[in-house]
């Protein structure tokens, strides 16, 4: 093992450097919460996980004020703006000397009170920046998915659209259930049965060689998924969002999966199913990995696609004019013909996974 490795390997509380908590930097074994945090014992708490390549964050804006909005959506507010995180993310990232590495801002509710209703609560706020590797050692080989038994809850059953770790229990529950399974991740449906996403990466199928996605009606509205979209549409793709039927996997000619941990990060199995790297992931990973290297513009693919949480038909978007798909997806399409289904890959190893953060 390298010293670097080794660093790596080291527990996330026994290392060196400094985390930003509360408004200043201190020691990083000396970041501790009390064990009475809400946080802790009621899952007030949010957090983001954010990705820093050649020493700039990507979308830092974005993550901040993703932050600031699920603490809202939790019931309380940051002691700081979106625009102060962003500095103090931005020296945290200085201080570690981080060319590449994992950036995790966590905001909760502390140890005032026990009290389940806690609006006077102080808030505490820290983020640390480390070194990381990828998270699938394998990942451009693909990975490996299984169809979760938990699903995504409905809006009107949990703050669906907060990155709070009162919902990622369920992630947690689903990709340690895959792993024990020989997989790499788990594939969760939503509430209604449709496809949803992954423990920490939101899901996009091929077929017929446009992009289909779920509308984040109850999967996290994804910053990379935004940024994908945008991308598939300066490569002139098409990008479907609306509720796919988990059925549709069949007929998929690649999967894969988005996320800042994840980038763009190919399937090549969920479930029984195969699928092979395709063109159509590797010419987004491509572009993804340009962008977020700053070497190549983006449009912003955030806004144009909004699906209404009751509405199954989804909107198309192909190269700036918008049409409504008419696809009723309670019904999976019937397979189409001549297509044939990937071959099996069963001498294909299992894809390591290094322990990390996925969300
Ligand atoms: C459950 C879940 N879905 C999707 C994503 C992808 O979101 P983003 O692209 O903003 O990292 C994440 C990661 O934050 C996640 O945890």
């Amino acid at each position: 093992m390298t010293p670097a490795d080794q660093a790596l390997a080291a527990p996330l509380d026994d290392r060196d450097g400094v985390i930003w908590l509360d408004g200043e930097f201190v020691p990083w074994r000396a970041a501790r919460l009390h064990v009475l945090s809400h946080g802790l014992h009621y899952g007030g708490s949010v957090f983001e996980g954010e990705r820093a390549y050649d020493g700039q964050v990507f979308k830092l804006s974005e993550h901040s004020a993703r932050l600031v909005a699920s603490a809202r959506r939790m019931g309380f507010e940051l002691p700081w703006s979106a625009t102060e995180l962003d500095a103090a993310t931005r020296e945290a990232v200085a201080l570690a000397g981080l060319a590449e590495g994992y950036v995790r801002p966590v905001a909760w509710r502390g140890s005032d009170t026990l009290r389940l209703v806690a609006p006077d609560n102080s808030v505490h706020v820290a983020i640390a920046a480390w070194p990381w590797p990828r998270i699938f050692t394998d990942g451009p080989r693909g990975i490996r998915l299984r169809t979760s038994r938990w699903r995504r809850p409905a809006p009107d059953t949990a703050p669906v659209t907060a990155k709070t770790a009162a919902l990622y229990a369920l992630g947690s529950l689903a990709g340690q259930e895959a792993e024990e399974a020989g997989c790499d991740d788990a594939l969760l449906l939503d509430h209604r049965g449709r496809l949803a996403e992954a423990t920490g990466a939101n899901l996009f199928l091929v077929l017929d060689g446009a992009l289909h996605t779920p509308p984040p009606d109850c999967v996290l509205d994804g910053i990379t998924r935004r940024t994908v979209i945008a991308l598939a549409h300066d490569l002139g793709l098409t990008v479907v969002e609306r509720h796919l039927a988990p059925a549709e996997l069949d007929r998929a000619t690649e999967v894969f999966l988005t996320g800042t941990a994840y980038e763009v990060q190919p399937v090549t199995a969920v479930d029984d199913r195969r699928y092979p790297l395709g063109e159509v992931g590797a010419a987004l990973a491509e572009a993804y990995a340009r962008v977020v290297r700053g070497g190549a513009a983006v449009s912003d693919g955030g806004s144009s696609h909004a699906v209404t949480a009751d509405d199954d038909r989804g909107t198309v978007a192909d190269g700036g004019s918008s049409r409504t798909a008419t696809a009723d997806d309670d019904r999976a399409p019937a397979p189409r013909p001549g297509t044939p289904a990937p071959a099996p890959r069963p001498d294909t190893p299992a894809p390591a996974v290094v322990p990390g953060e996925r969300g």
